[in-house]
């Protein structure tokens, strides 16, 4: 067992088929270089998490001790998938993990997953565990449960194995390998909400509607196949245009707002080939793809938007930090 470990994982873009992937459709997401870091160093007789914004802390005994109950704490689910790291390796022992995260969460960038991905590769180096890519997935799901309901898996497999992927399921996923992997516009349009009540709007809608769900889904299907083909040529016009005709798909599906469309508009009025909302919707981000040096839009963006970059796909997945 060593003193203290630290690790770091990647934000995610879903570059199509957000929600349709719930339903078992593939989706195709890249890791972004928006990167969560976690430190962990040994403790005593108390467990405490601390980020930027807020700190918690349990008890030896695993009660929680700060904020007090009944106050709830954002990071049990992070406590939770540790406790489950240390009881099916025999380990008990109290820790401190530092969080450090570019990724603003409730934005649909993969904020929760990033963390509890980088948290369960800090532990597995902390505690000696050697945890595999694929069982780091499986303790971030655990947490990544307890904060968004009934996830598809995708956001955690994108921080674990990062690159660009292909995703059906747990498990169920190729990497895709591009040969230029482009550079995206994302905006945050500072409208946060919550997945798991976005992922229930949908599955409501699609019991209620099963038709135009079906029709929706065969739709989106065309899109995805085209999207493979445009990812694998380069074809970065019809890339954004493939963009464009998904977010249509999201806004038939009632994801969209007066907010998020303003945020398209705004990114075709600065002549990028397509965008879309990405993520569960509702406010969130969006994800745009245009020519290259996009900085100045950026730029003129960040008057209206708390928060735009350009970022960077393909990225690497979950990986040791000093
Ligand atoms: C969240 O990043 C994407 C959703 O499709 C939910 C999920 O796949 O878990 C909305």
């Amino acid at each position: 067992m060593k003193q203290k470990a630290a690790a770091s994982a990647p934000g995610k873009v879903i570059l199509f088929g957000e929600h349709f992937v719930v339903s078992g459709r593939p989706a195709v997401v890249t890791a972004i270089n928006l990167r969560a870091k976690v430190e962990v160093v040994l403790e005593n007789d108390k467990t405490i998490f601390r980020s930027r914004q807020s700190w918690s802390s349990w008890s030896r005994k695993g009660e929680p001790v700060h904020p007090t109950p009944p106050k709830t704490s954002s990071f049990t689910p992070l406590y939770m998938m540790a406790s489950k790291i240390m009881e099916d390796h025999g380990v008990s022992s109290c820790f401190r993990a530092e969080i450090y995260s570019d990724i603003p969460g409730g934005a649909g960038l993969g904020s929760s997953a990033a963390i509890s991905t980088a948290l369960a590769r800090a532990l597995s180096n902390l505690f000696g565990l050697n945890l595999s890519t694929q069982r780091l997935v499986e303790y971030a799901m655990v947490a990544e449960k307890e904060y968004h309901g009934r996830p598809s898996g995708i956001d955690p497999h994108a921080s674990a194995y990062g690159g660009t992927l292909l995703y059906e399921g747990p498990g169920k996923f190729q990497p895709l390998q591009l040969g230029i992997s482009p550079e995206m516009l994302v905006v945050f349009t500072g409208l946060k909400r919550k997945t798991s009540d976005m992922v229930d709007q949908v599955v409501k809608l699609a019991s209620e509607n099963r038709r135009e769900f079906g029709e929706l889904s065969s739709l989106y299907s065309e899109v995805f196949v085209r999207s493979v083909e445009a990812l694998k040529s380069n074809n970065l016009e019809l890339l954004g245009r493939l963009m464009t005709i998904n977010h249509y798909l999201l806004r038939a599906l009632g994801l969209s707002n007066e907010v998020v469309e303003k945020c398209v508009e705004d990114l075709l009025r600065t002549g990028v080939y397509g965008a879309k909302l990405t993520g569960a919707g509702g406010g969130g981000s969006v994800v745009a793809v245009g020519r290259t040096n996009q900085e100045a839009a950026v730029f003129s963006l960040l008057s209206s938007y708390p928060k735009a970059w350009v970022v960077k796909t393909s990225c690497p997945g979950v990986r040791d930090e000093n």
